[in-house]
């Protein structure tokens, strides 16, 4: 009779715990244990060698220029991991302005409603002469939204939301509680894709393949002054209420949508 059958067994005649039943269990139990640190170790040497393999395999098929398939993690770069391990860097406005470009030593950093993102690989874009410089050592989130670079160069979302609303057409026929009532639905629903045009670019520098988030802003003030009024870009771009149907009309099949 080997030892697993007594194992089996013992519980059934003997439901209580005793001094006997435990010096059964004991060895088997311990064997247990070390099986499965066995059987786990190996799984582990397996992926572990499936990993280098891939490894391997990525390092020779993109002839020595990535050991992950061209996908670039955050921990294959020494100063992101060192950034990792300090933890997210937390700067006040005035400290992120620092971080504008033109000191070539320096990191070029910009903020999206508060968090920093490092942009230095992106130099001739976000640098001193490039085309996305104005949001360099900043957070210039309004500008995101707008597309008014020169003008919104602000965190201030107050009233951003007004490019999404449709501009009231005052000859329309429409009762002032129903005007009104839309008025709210739409600046909500306004107010909505404003988020989800700001959470889209966080995503984008988020997932870069050479920009990473750092850190975030801290000690931002208050936006208590007069909201800043929206751009005129931004105005001119603004929907008609009136041509809507025109518009539906005009994208209607035939004519490609852009
Ligand atoms: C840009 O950054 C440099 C240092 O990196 C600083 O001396 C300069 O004042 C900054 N410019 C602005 C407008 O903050
Ligand atoms: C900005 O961040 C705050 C949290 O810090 C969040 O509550 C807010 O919804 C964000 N705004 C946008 C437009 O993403
Ligand atoms: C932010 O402001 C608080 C007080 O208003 C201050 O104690 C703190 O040191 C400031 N943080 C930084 C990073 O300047």
């Amino acid at each position: 009779m080997d030892s697993s059958s007594i194992r089996q067994r013992a519980p059934k005649s003997q439901p209580s715990s005793s001094s006997s039943e435990h010096s059964y269990s004991q060895p088997d139990e311990i064997e247990d244990a070390n099986t499965r640190v066995i059987s786990l170790l190996d799984i582990l040497r397996i992926i572990f060698t499936l990993i280098a393999v891939s490894c391997a395999l990525s390092y020779y098929l993109t002839s020595g220029s990535s050991y992950f398939w061209k996908y670039n993690p955050w921990f294959a770069s020494p100063s992101q991991v060192a950034r990792w391990w300090k933890g997210p860097l937390l700067l006040t406005p005035e400290q992120l302005a620092l971080y504008n470009g033109t000191d070539p030593e320096k990191p070029i950093y910009l903020a999206i409603n508060g968090t920093i993102f490092d942009v230095t690989a992106g130099k001739h874009t976000y640098g001193p002469g490039g085309s996305y410089e104005v949001f360099a050592g900043r957070d210039a989130t309004r500008a995101f939204v707008t597309g008014c670079f020169l003008e919104d160069r602000t965190g201030d979302l107050r009233g951003a939301e007004e490019i999404y609303i449709p501009i009231d057409d005052p000859e329309e026929e429409i009762a002032s509680g129903a005007r009104k009532t839309r008025a709210e639905r739409e600046r909500r629903a306004a107010k909505k894709r404003v988020l989800q045009e700001v959470r889209k670019w966080e995503e984008f520098y988020r997932h870069h393949k050479k920009y990473f988030e750092v850190g975030n802003l801290v000690n931002v003030s208050e936006y208590l002054d007069k909201p800043p009024v929206l751009c005129e870009a931004a105005q001119k771009g603004r929907p008609k209420r009136k041509n809507i149907r025109t518009v539906n009309e005009v994208e209607a099949p035939g004519k490609p949508v852009q």
